[in-house]
């Protein structure tokens, strides 16, 4: 006697559990609810249903010019399929789990609206190069969209910085002051990373921009098909050269997702100076009020919330990264259902990366520059300590000197408790007396190169921080977005 409650349900020899599925004449028992649930991608992959209409409109389209399907039979799937976008633009769309995902959604319902020719579109295809065509149709708008809002941002940050190309900020290294920049400067600094970063999503469109279909399962398929015409269709440059590459791989969701990251990662660097820039104890900036919330407890707070999440976000999508190349590094050739797993990752990661340009492009607007305590913190930390040495340097004493007699002199001044130029031409000669020929190379002139003025205009030739060549920066920048 079997037990009714855990043995798996017979069906007679020859009656398939479900008809309705597409591959279900094989099976003898249906799948639990948990395993539906746990198998199927719909909940997320029903955001690619625009792309995978348009891949088999052109599919479809390819398979009738080929002879392989009658036109009439076109025309219905035609209809059906466009019936099924107003649909789903509509919000009217029966979304069901029971067909697992996006692909399998919308095949059934056509064949609901059509009959014979909604079975027959999937001829000569698999859902495995349909997927692959449908991620790479999807990630195709997904760079374009980043690409234009990474202009936004950069031209962004040019306006900014050409309002303070000559406004002078400490530059740092070891978060110690170094030298004098000026602040438009070092705003160039991240447009030229974002250059960097727009130049990485042209290049992996180039790859992404490949035709998979064709491929079928893995192999290939025995129809005459006509690939080249269905890759001009859907504006792809090329066709995917081998079958199993095109099913199998995922290196282009795996580049766009490493470009991201390292988009992230400097918009995280930028939203860590935010933050300390915005801090009362170093106060070069203030924030606008919509980026920064208060706290429930402290009255006084003003936390810049937004550049904080942007840094936190940026480990979520390095986390996305690693789950991708992790997903790949075990599967054998060819198609594997491990791949199903790409798509919440790589739609993260653009849904990440696209808010936090949207949000950066209105941020950068929305920043005050006090430029009177930036000019105020120059005042600490010895910043033209190099322009001192360098200075000697042009009356004639060798570098390694010029720089012990101004650590004499930076040690003389700290222990005044003023700067360098405070000291006079006579305080620093005096600070210098150990260092043979270095006192009397000082003349009057000195006092100018040791302004903050007198540091930025020395630093002029192509990427220094003289306000002219942060100008013309910013107009080769501006020559270059066109
Ligand atoms: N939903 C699947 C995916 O995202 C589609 C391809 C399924 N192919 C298959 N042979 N099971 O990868």
């Amino acid at each position: 006697m079997s037990d009714s409650s855990t043995a798996p349900q017979q069906h007679p020899a020859g009656a398939s559990p479900d008809p309705d599925k597409a591959w279900s004449g094989r099976f003898s028992e249906p799948v639990s609810e948990l395993v539906k649930r746990y198998t199927a991608s719909v909940p997320f992959d029903r955001r690619m249903a625009a792309q995978d209409i348009r891949g088999s409109l052109a599919h479809a389209r390819m398979l009738a010019r080929q002879g392989i399907i009658p036109a009439a039979d076109l025309a219905d799937i035609e209809r059906g399929l466009a019936r099924i976008g107003d649909e789903i633009e509509r919000g009217e769309f029966a979304w069901s789990l029971d067909d697992e995902d996006v692909h399998l959604n919308i095949e059934k319902r056509l064949t609901a609206l059509v009959g014979d020719a909604g079975k027959r579109l999937h001829t000569g295809r698999s859902r495995n190069d349909q997927v692959a065509t449908d991620i790479r149709l999807w990630l195709r708008d997904a760079i374009d969209q980043i690409l234009a809002l990474l202009t936004d941002f950069q031209n962004r940050l040019l306006d900014l910085a050409e309002q303070h190309a000559g406004t002078p900020l400490p530059g740092f290294t070891h978060l110690q002051v170094a030298q004098p920049v000026t602040f438009g400067h070092h705003l160039m600094a991240y447009y030229e990373m974002a250059s960097r970063d727009a130049e990485r999503f042209s290049d992996c469109r180039r790859r992404t921009n490949r035709l998979p279909l064709g491929a079928a399962a893995l192999a290939g398929t025995s129809y005459p098909i006509d690939r080249r015409s269905v890759a001009d269709e859907l504006g792809f440059d090329s066709v995917c050269e081998n079958s199993l590459d095109a099913v199998s791989d995922r290196d282009f969701a795996i580049e766009f997702t490493a470009a991201c990251a390292l988009t992230m990662t400097h918009l995280s660097r930028l939203s860590e100076e935010l933050i300390l820039w915005m801090s009362p104890r170093v106060g070069f900036i203030d924030l606008a009020d919509r980026f920064c919330t208060g706290s429930s407890i402290m009255p006084q707070k003003k936390n810049p919330d937004v550049p904080e999440l942007v840094r936190g976000k940026t480990g979520r999508v390095n986390g996305h990264l690693v789950a991708l190349l992790t997903l790949m590094k075990g599967q054998p050739l060819a198609y594997n259902k491990d791949n199903q797993e790409d798509k919440e990752p790589l739609f993260d990661t653009a849904d990440t990366l696209i808010d936090t340009l949207r949000i950066y492009a209105d941020m950068i607007p929305g920043i005050r520059v006090r430029a009177d305590n930036m000019r105020a913190a120059l005042t600490q930390g010895f910043a033209t300590a190099t322009d001192l040495a360098d200075y000697l340097v042009r009356k004639g004493l060798p570098f390694r000197d010029a720089h012990e007699a101004v650590a004499l002199a930076v040690r003389a001044a700290e222990s005044r408790g003023c700067d360098l130029p405070d000291l006079g031409v006579d305080g620093l000669r005096d600070a210098m007396q150990a260092v043979a020929g270095a006192g009397e190379r000082l003349a009057d002139d000195v006092a100018a190169a040791l302004t903050v003025e007198g540091a930025l205009q020395a630093r002029s030739h192509i990427g220094g921080t003289a306000p002219d060549q942060v100008r013309a920066a910013i107009a080769r920048a501006r020559g270059r977005m066109g």
